[in-house]
C-alpha cells in the first residue's frame, strides 16, 4: 500500500478562533499544538481527515492516545474482518460527498461499527485471553444460570435493558434489515456477547478513543458498575484508608507509568481497585482476569471458594490466589498486618455463613416443606424478598466491608442490618409455623413480564 505523509494538528480549530485574540495579545498562552508526521495508508488518512471535520471529539481523543503515537489508526480497529456481519452499510455514502474531506470513491473501504476484544486481540493477545476466561467476560452465562429475576421472569424486558444489561452486557443481535438491533446496542457492559463470538467490551474500562492505561487504574473506571446496595465496592473503597489516601494524594500518583511498571510505594502511596485486583505488583503479574487473587466467592448466598461456585467454577486454587493478593499487600505492609487482616475477613465469612445464612436457609426450606411458602415462583411472597435481601444486600455488605477495610459497611450497613433482618424473618416464619397460616402470595407482582428464554448465542440448545 502506498504510504503518504500527513500532519494532524489538534487544536487547529481552536487556534483559528483564538488566533485573532492571540495576535493582538502576544503574551496570551498559546493553544497546545499537536503533530504527528509519519506514514499511514491513504484509506486511513481519509478516516482521520474526514472525521477530524465530522466528529472532532473522536478525532481528538484518538490523536491524544498512545495508539496514535504508535501509528495505530482507525482502520486497524474498524476494518471489516473475515466473518464480520456488523458492516456499517450506510457509511459508504460519505465517500461520494465532495463537501467532505477525502469524500472520494478511491478511499472507500468497508468498516464495522462494533470493535470487539477479537479485534484488539490481533495486537493484544494476552490481555484478551485473560479477559476471555474472566467472570467479567462470562457474566451473561452466569446470570442466566443463577438469577431468579431472569429465570422466573420477575421483571420486564425494559427494566433489564435500562438496568442489568448496561453493566452485565447485552447479546448483540442483527435485525431483519441487517442492521444492528437498537435494543442491544450501543452497549459497553463487561460481558457483552458480540456477533463475532467474542465476549466483553474492552471499553468498559478503557473508554474510546483514548484507550488509556491511566484511566483504567483509577477507581472511577470501576465505580459505574461496582456500587449500590448489593455490591458497594466504591463506597467501601471511599471509606477505607486506601481510598482516603487516593483522594488526598492522587495528584501525586503516576497513573501514566508504562504497563507492568506501576510500582507500589513509588508511583502510588495506596492501591486503587486496579492496584489490588489487576495491576502487576512485586512478583505478581498484571492480569485481565479479575477472579485471580480471590479466595472467597462472597456474592454467592453461601460463601464458597471460587472453584466451588457451580455456575462458573474458577480454574484456580484459592490458596495460590490468596498468596498473590498477599504479595500485593506485602509491597507496603508487613506479614502480621496482612495475616491479621485476613483472619478478620475469614471470621466474618464464617460467622455470616454459620450464624445467619444457614439457619435462615434452613427455616425457609422448612416453610417450603410444610407448604406454608409456595415454591413455584420466587419473590411473590414477602419472606422470599426478606431472605433475598438478607444475603444479596446486607449479607454481601457485611462480608465485603470486612474484606476491603470499611468498618461502616462491615457493621452498620452490614452485620447490624443482617441481625435486624434475621430477627424479623425468624419472627414472621415462627408466626406462620405456629398458626399454620400460609404466607400471602402476591397475585399482582408488578411487571413480571420478562422473557425466560435463554439467549441462543450463549446457550445453543
Ligand atoms: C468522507 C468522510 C468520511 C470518511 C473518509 C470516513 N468517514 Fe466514518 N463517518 C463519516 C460520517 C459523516 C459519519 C457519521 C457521523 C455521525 O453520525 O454524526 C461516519 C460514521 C462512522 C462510524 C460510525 C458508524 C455507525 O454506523 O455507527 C464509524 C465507526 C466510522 N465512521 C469509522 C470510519 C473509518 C474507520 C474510516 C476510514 C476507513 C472512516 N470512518 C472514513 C464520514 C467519513
Ligand atoms: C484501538 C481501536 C480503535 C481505534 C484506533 C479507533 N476506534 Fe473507533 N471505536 C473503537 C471502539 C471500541 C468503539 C466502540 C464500539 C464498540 O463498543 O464496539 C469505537 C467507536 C467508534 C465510532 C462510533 C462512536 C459514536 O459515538 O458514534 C466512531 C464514529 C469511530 N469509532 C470512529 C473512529 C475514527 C474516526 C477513528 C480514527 C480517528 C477510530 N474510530 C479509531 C475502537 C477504535
Ligand atoms: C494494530 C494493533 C493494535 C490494535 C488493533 C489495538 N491496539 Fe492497543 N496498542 C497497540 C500498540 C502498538 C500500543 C502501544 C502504544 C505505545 O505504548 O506507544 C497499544 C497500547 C494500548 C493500551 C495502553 C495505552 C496506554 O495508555 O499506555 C491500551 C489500554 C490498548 N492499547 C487497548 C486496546 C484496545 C482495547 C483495543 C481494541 C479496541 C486495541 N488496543 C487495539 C496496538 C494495537
Ligand atoms: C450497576 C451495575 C449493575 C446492575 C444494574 C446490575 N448488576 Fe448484577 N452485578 C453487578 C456487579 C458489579 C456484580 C459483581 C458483584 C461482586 O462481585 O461483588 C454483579 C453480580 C451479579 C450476579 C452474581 C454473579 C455471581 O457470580 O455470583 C448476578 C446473578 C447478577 N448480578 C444479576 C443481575 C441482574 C439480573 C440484574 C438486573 C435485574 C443486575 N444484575 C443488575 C453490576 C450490576
Ligand atoms: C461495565 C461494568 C463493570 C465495570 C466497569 C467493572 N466491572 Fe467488575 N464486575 C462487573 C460485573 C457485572 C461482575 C459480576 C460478574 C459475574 O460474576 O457474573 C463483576 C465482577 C468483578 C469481580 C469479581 C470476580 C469474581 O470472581 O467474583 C471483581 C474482582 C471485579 N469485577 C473487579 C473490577 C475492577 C477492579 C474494575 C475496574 C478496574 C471493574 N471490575 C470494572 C461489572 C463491571
Ligand atoms: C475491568 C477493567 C478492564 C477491562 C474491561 C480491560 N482492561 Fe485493559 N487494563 C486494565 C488495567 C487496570 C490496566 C493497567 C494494568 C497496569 O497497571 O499495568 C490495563 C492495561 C491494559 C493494557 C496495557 C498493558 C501493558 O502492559 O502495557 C492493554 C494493552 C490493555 N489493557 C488491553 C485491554 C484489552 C484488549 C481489553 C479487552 C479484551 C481490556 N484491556 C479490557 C483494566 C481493564
Ligand atoms: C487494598 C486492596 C484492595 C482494594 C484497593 C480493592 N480491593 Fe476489592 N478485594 C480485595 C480483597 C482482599 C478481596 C477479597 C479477596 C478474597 O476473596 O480473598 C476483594 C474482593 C473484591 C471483589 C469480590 C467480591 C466477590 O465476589 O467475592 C470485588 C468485586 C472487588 N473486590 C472489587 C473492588 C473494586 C471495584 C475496588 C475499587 C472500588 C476494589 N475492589 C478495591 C482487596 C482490594
Ligand atoms: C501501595 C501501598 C499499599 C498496598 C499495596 C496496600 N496497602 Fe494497606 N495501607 C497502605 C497505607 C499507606 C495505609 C495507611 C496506614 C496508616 O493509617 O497510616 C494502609 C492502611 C491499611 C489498613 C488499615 C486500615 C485502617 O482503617 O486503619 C489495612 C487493614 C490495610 N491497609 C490492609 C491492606 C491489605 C490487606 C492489602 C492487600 C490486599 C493492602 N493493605 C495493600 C498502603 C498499602
Amino acid at each position: 500500500m502506498r504510504k503518504m505523509p500527513f500532519a494532524v494538528c489538534l487544536g487547529a480549530a481552536l487556534l483559528m478562533i483564538a488566533g485573532s485574540a492571540a495576535a493582538e495579545q502576544p503574551n496570551f498562552a498559546k493553544v497546545k499544538e499537536y503533530r504527528i508526521e509519519r506514514s499511514v495508508p491513504p484509506e486511513a488518512q481519509a478516516c482521520i481527515e474526514c472525521h477530524r471535520a465530522t466528529t472532532p471529539g473522536i478525532f481528538a481523543d484518538w490523536a491524544k492516545s498512545r495508539h496514535a503515537n504508535a501509528n495505530i489508526t482507525c482502520l486497524d480497529c474498524h476494518l471489516v474482518q473475515p466473518g464480520d456481519v456488523d458492516i456499517a452499510k450506510d457509511h459508504e455514502k460519505y465517500y461520494g460527498r465532495s463537501d467532505l474531506p477525502y469524500g472520494e470513491d478511491q478511499y472507500k473501504v468497508p468498516i464495522a461499527s462494533i470493535v470487539t476484544p477479537k479485534d484488539c486481540s490481533r495486537c493484544h493477545p494476552d490481555e484478551t485471553t485473560q479477559y476471555s476466561r474472566s467472570k467479567h467476560a462470562n457474566t451473561i452465562e452466569i446470570v442466566w444460570k443463577i438469577d431468579p429475576w431472569l429465570n422466573d421472569g420477575m421483571n420486564s424486558d425494559n427494566e433489564r435493558k435500562t438496568g442489568c444489561f448496561n453493566c452485565h452486557g447485552t447479546v448483540i443481535a442483527i435485525d431483519a434489515d441487517g442492521n444492528i438491533d437498537p435494543a442491544t446496542w450501543p452497549n459497553a457492559g463487561v460481558g457483552r456477547v458480540n456477533l463475532d463470538g467474542s465476549k466483553g467490551s474492552c471499553t468498559s474500562c478503557h473508554t474510546r478513543h483514548r484507550f488509556s492505561i491511566a484511566e483504567a487504574r483509577m477507581p472511577e473506571a470501576c465505580d459505574q458498575c461496582h456500587l449500590g446496595p448489593d455490591h458497594p465496592q466504591i463506597e467501601i473503597f471511599e471509606e477505607s484508608k486506601h481510598g482516603t489516601m487516593y483522594h488526598a494524594y492522587k495528584d501525586e500518583y503516576n497513573f501514566d507509568a508504562a504497563g507492568g511498571t506501576w510500582t507500589a510505594g513509588v508511583d502510588y502511596r495506596a492501591p486503587t481497585c486496579a492496584g489490588c485486583h489487576m495491576s502487576g505488583s512485586g512478583k505478581v503479574f498484571t492480569t485481565h482476569d479479575v477472579t485471580e487473587r480471590l479466595s472467597w466467592e462472597t456474592q454467592a448466598p453461601l460463601t464458597v471458594r471460587p472453584s466451588e461456585f457451580a455456575a462458573f467454577p474458577a480454574q484456580t486454587d484459592w490458596q495460590t490466589e490468596r498468596n498473590k493478593m498477599k504479595d500485593v499487600c506485602r509491597q507496603c505492609h508487613g506479614d502480621s498486618w496482612i495475616n491479621d487482616f485476613y483472619a478478620g475477613f475469614d471470621k466474618a465469612v464464617e460467622e455470616y455463613n454459620e450464624i445467619y445464612y444457614k439457619p435462615a436457609r434452613a427455616m425457609m426450606d422448612d416453610l417450603y416443606a410444610k407448604g406454608l411458602l409456595d415454591k413455584t415462583k420466587y419473590f411473590d411472597e414477602r419472606l422470599e424478598l426478606e431472605f433475598y435481601e438478607l444475603w444479596h444486600h446486607e449479607g454481601r455488605r457485611a462480608r465485603m466491608g470486612a474484606m476491603m477495610m470499611a468498618p461502616d459497611y462491615s457493621w452498620w450497613h452490614g452485620f447490624y442490618e443482617v441481625k435486624f433482618r434475621f430477627a424479623n424473618l425468624m419472627e414472621e416464619a415462627g408466626h406462620l409455623i405456629e398458626t399454620g397460616e400460609k404466607a400471602y402470595v402476591a397475585k399482582d407482582f408488578p411487571n413480571a413480564t420478562g422473557s425466560t428464554e435463554r439467549p441462543k448465542a450463549v446457550f445453543p440448545q
